[in-house]
């Protein structure tokens, strides 16, 4: 005989079946067409490459966050952890941007590069504008380095410890640190902040240190004597601020002597500024460059992470800071990707075919739900396109919060999700579906939020040389 649970368990499930049918449950969103190459990410991946973009926090939705996710596996923080935003007030700190950032990163499996810790730009008017003894200053910037590395101990993995320490002839620069504690407070800086995150990258960063010269023999030869002192350090940055047509010819050579040091090299801030209007001769040579400077880092072993500066024009520094020149990024300023994305897909060794034309879509379903609980299914379907591996975003519209999945790996930040495809069902052919399932919790509303996808390793993608 029935239990009187087991009928109630069966009239649920028979309407929920009802409200399945009327379809008032069903999202899909297809891939963006651009997005049917593998993501920058699993080309780099393959190469053994981080890539990386700068963001900013607040802007981390809709397309520029979909965007940001599924190609990019590293963010830097274009202004949030700089000590002017985390501390505007002398002990009063704002860490709502840099920690939107991380939990994004965390969500969508990206590592976080940390920029930056001492530099003569963008540091607090009360820090500028105080009168400091030595002793005071060399406390301040410990408790700086201590205070914020120590926040993000273990979810910031690379720190760009010191930035633009030099000038164009290889002296150092003059700024508040140098002038006040000398040249050492380099080595300090390092050393306090291997204190605060042992296991943090550090790094030295600065620009026009692309090329051989005299400024980047400067940094060659502090970082040997750093090493030599054994003083910490992990990495160099090369910003790579560049000006179309002008990659240094000596790029890789240049790569290479620093990773003979024993050192991680990343180039830090890409992006090829041109002078506006652009046309398409400038993007072709846009392009060139970008491929240009993917080779030479996909050609050294330690060149480790190729990070842009903003992946769209509408969120570049350029446009401000050199007035007359734009257009510098990958992707145009409504979120079309240029020449220049395509060829660094082409040196990661992304596909040089065009893309099918098919598309994959992803769709959730409430399949029942009850006074605090449902469960969900988000099913992924091919047609004239195919996938090798796949990850499900959305982001849940009213406090849901996912407590099990099964047949994919979900992770949630707030109120972002995102979900990888098990070891054994990454593949969805050409004409077929996969599916994942997961139960939640809910209270008030259950909206049916819209999924995108990332990851997407097309066939095209796949069968390119
Ligand atoms: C830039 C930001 O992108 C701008 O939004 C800000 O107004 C100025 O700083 N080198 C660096 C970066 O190390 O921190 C700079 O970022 C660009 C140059």
């Amino acid at each position: 005989m029935k239990t009187s649970r087991s009928a109630v368990r069966a009239r649920l499930a028979a309407l929920c079946a009802g409200l399945l049918a009327a379809g008032a449950l069903l999202a899909a969103q297809a891939l963006p067409a651009h997005a049917a190459d593998a993501p920058l990410r699993d080309l780099a991946a393959a190469k053994g490459k981080v890539m990386g973009t700068a963001v900013t926090g607040s802007k981390l939705t809709g397309t520029y966050g979909d965007i940001a996710g599924a190609q990019f596996s590293s963010l830097t923080p274009g202004n949030a952890m700089k000590w002017g935003s985390v501390e505007p007030t002398q002990g009063s700190f704002d860490w709502a941007e840099a920690d939107r950032i991380v939990a994004f990163a965390q969500a969508h499996g990206q590592l976080v590069r940390g920029h930056t810790l001492v530099w003569h730009s963008q540091n607090p008017g009360w820090l500028t504008n105080g009168s400091w003894t030595p002793a005071q200053l060399s406390t301040l910037l410990q408790n700086h380095i201590g205070t914020e590395v120590g926040r993000y101990k273990g979810k910031v993995s690379v720190w760009d410890v010191v930035n633009e320490p030099f000038n164009e002839d290889g002296t150092y620069r003059s700024t508040l640190w140098y002038d006040g504690l000398g040249a050492d407070y380099i080595a300090s800086a390092l050393t306090w902040a291997r204190a605060a995150d042992p296991a943090a990258k550090l790094y030295i960063n600065d620009y026009n240190v692309e090329g051989v010269g005299a400024k980047s023999t400067a940094l060659y030869n502090l970082v040997r004597s750093l090493k030599d002192r054994g003083v910490p350090i992990d990495g160099v940055g090369l910003q790579a601020h560049l000006i179309l047509g002008q990659v240094p010819g000596t790029l890789q050579q240049n790569i290479q002597r620093f990773a003979d040091l024993g050192v991680d090299v990343a180039i830090t801030e890409l992006d090829v500024r041109m002078a506006l209007p652009a046309d398409s001769a400038k993007l072709a040579q846009q392009a060139a460059d970008y491929k240009a400077v993917t080779a030479a880092c996909v050609a050294v072993a330690r060149c480790v992470n190729l990070t842009v500066w903003g992946f769209t024009d509408s969120d570049s520094w350029v446009d401000s800071t050199f007035p007359g020149y734009g257009a510098a990024t990958p992707y145009d300023a409504s979120y079309a990707p240029k020449p220049a994305y395509t060829a660094i897909a082409q040196a990661l060794g992304g596909g040089t075919t065009t893309p099918p034309t098919g598309a994959c879509t992803a769709a959730y379903a409430v399949t029942s739900q009850w006074n605090t609980g449902f469960t969900g299914q988000v099913t992924i379907t091919c047609s004239g396109a195919a996938l090798s591996s796949w990850r499900a975003n959305w982001t849940f519209g009213a406090g849901q919060q996912i407590t099990q999945a099964w047949n994919a790996t979900c992770t949630q930040s707030g109120s972002a999700v995102s979900c990888a495809n098990a070891s054994y069902n990454g593949t969805v052919p050409d004409g077929g579906s996969v599916g994942f399932g997961f139960n939640g919790t809910w209270s008030g509303a259950n909206p049916v939020p819209a999924v995108t996808l990332g990851q997407a390793v097309s066939a095209a993608a796949r069968t390119a040389p």
